[in-house]
């Protein structure tokens, strides 16, 4: 309930009651229950994690296509590059966070997806939360590469639906391991990659977090454990947290919330992109055989018109890519024209700047940064005193 105390001349504080509940994922326990959406290709780093974390929630960075750059001309490239910078921000968030709470999201589809979970595990992170296919065998991973220095990083997947995370229940009790928590992830509003293999399938009640997040609740009561569940997509305020949390859910993923905040490591025009933008949100096919959730710009629409759009080499970044296939039969002259595009690229230029020119992910609040955030930049801290209720507006 809020409280309206009136100070002295017309100052107006905003007292909000309920404070929000702490979480725990395994041996881990936060003060606020909000996980930073891990978002890759460089959007969150150690800066945006650390500053999480320091403000009492769980800072993830995204670890995907960390080293990527113009001067990354084959997988081998990619690889090396991609392990010494994350390695660099995993060890960076930690000093920035004191220790704190910083884990790693890892995507099962990428073909480094072993070799990130080896580097995660070796230099500490705490969890890995991992999605964009079913991890079924993370836990086998970490065990494969756990160093005596470090303990284990508290292993959480990401589903869409109830059947998904039962599957990996049954799948990870066979080894006697449980997830320390699922991220329930909606395709109705999430942002970049989404869930579901059918568009048409987006928006269905059945994979609502209002249906879901009960489900797998009550999936994970019938096996006898006590396994958090954290919704994700759509959550923008406090009121949304709250719905969440009486819903069943113990904590919340936000990623788009945090896109234009100081620390993001997104550049500045990828920043005001979202936070000037006029142009719809649109889902569209990632080269991954996934739908996506990304705002419309002149790279969608040269898409959308059939352009054929060569954005540069392949580096063998993801174990199945329409546009890697496509590439191989034009080279055979089998096909005339490149279908798809190439991910990395894309999602590459658009962090750098280049923002017509690439995908802009986004969540579908994508165009609420635009009253939020116009003519003013918010810090991280600010945006998490927000979340909970404790901000201090002076009006
Ligand atoms: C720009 C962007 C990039 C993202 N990248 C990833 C990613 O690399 N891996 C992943 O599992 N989820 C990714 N996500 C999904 C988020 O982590 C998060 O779960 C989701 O967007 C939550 O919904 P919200 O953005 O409405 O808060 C991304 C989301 C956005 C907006």
């Amino acid at each position: 309930m809020d409280l309206l105390v009136v100070l002295f001349s017309g100052i107006i504080i905003k007292i909000v009651s309920e404070k929000l509940p702490s979480l725990r994922i395994g041996r881990l326990e936060a003060e606020t229950p909000i996980v930073l959406g891990g978002m890759s290709s460089g959007l969150t780093r150690s800066s945006i994690a650390a500053a999480v974390a320091n403000e009492g929630g769980f800072g993830t960075i995204g670890g995907v296509g960390l080293g990527f750059s113009e001067k990354t001309k084959n997988h081998r490239d990619l690889i090396r590059t991609n392990e010494s910078e994350l390695r660099r921000e995993i060890s960076d968030a930690l000093e920035m966070s004191n220790d704190g709470n910083i884990g790693v999201n890892l995507m099962v589809a990428t073909t480094d997806y072993e070799k990130s979970v080896k580097i995660a595990v070796e230099e500490g992170a705490k969890y890995i939360v991992s999605g964009a296919g079913l991890p079924l065998s993370l836990p086998e991973m970490t065990d494969k590469y756990k160093v005596s220095s470090h303990k284990k990083p508290e292993l959480i997947p990401i589903v869409s639906t109830a059947r998904a995370g039962e599957l990996i229940l049954r799948r990870w009790s066979r080894n006697d391991v449980i997830p320390a928590a699922f991220v329930v992830e909606t395709p109705n509003t999430a942002g970049g990659h989404l869930g579901v293999s059918d568009a048409d399938d987006i928006g269905k009640n059945e994979y609502s977090l209002e249906t879901v997040v009960p489900q797998l609740v009550k999936t994970i009561e019938k096996y006898d454990y006590d396994i958090p569940v954290i919704a994700a997509g759509g959550i923008w305020d406090k009121a949304d947290i709250d719905n969440m949390l009486k819903i069943g859910a113990r904590g919340v993923q936000l990623a788009t919330r945090f896109l234009a905040t100081k620390e993001c490591n997104a550049s500045q025009a990828f920043k005001d992109r979202h936070v000037y933008n006029i142009d719809p949100i649109i889902v569209m096919k990632s080269p991954v055989g996934m739908p996506a959730r990304a705002i419309e710009n002149d790279f969608m629409r040269r898409l959308e018109a059939g352009e054929e759009i060569d954005l540069g080499p392949c580096v063998n970044c993801l174990r199945v890519c329409e546009h890697r296939e496509s590439r191989v039969l034009k080279n055979q002259k089998k096909i005339e024209k490149l279908s798809s595009f190439c991910i990395i690229r894309a999602l590459y230029n658009v962090h750098e700047g280049n923002v017509e020119n690439g995908i802009l992910f986004t969540g579908s609040n994508g165009n609420r940064l635009l009253t939020d955030w116009e003519n003013e930049v918010f810090t991280t801290a600010q945006v998490m005193q927000a979340l909970e209720g404790t901000e201090q507006n002076e009006e």
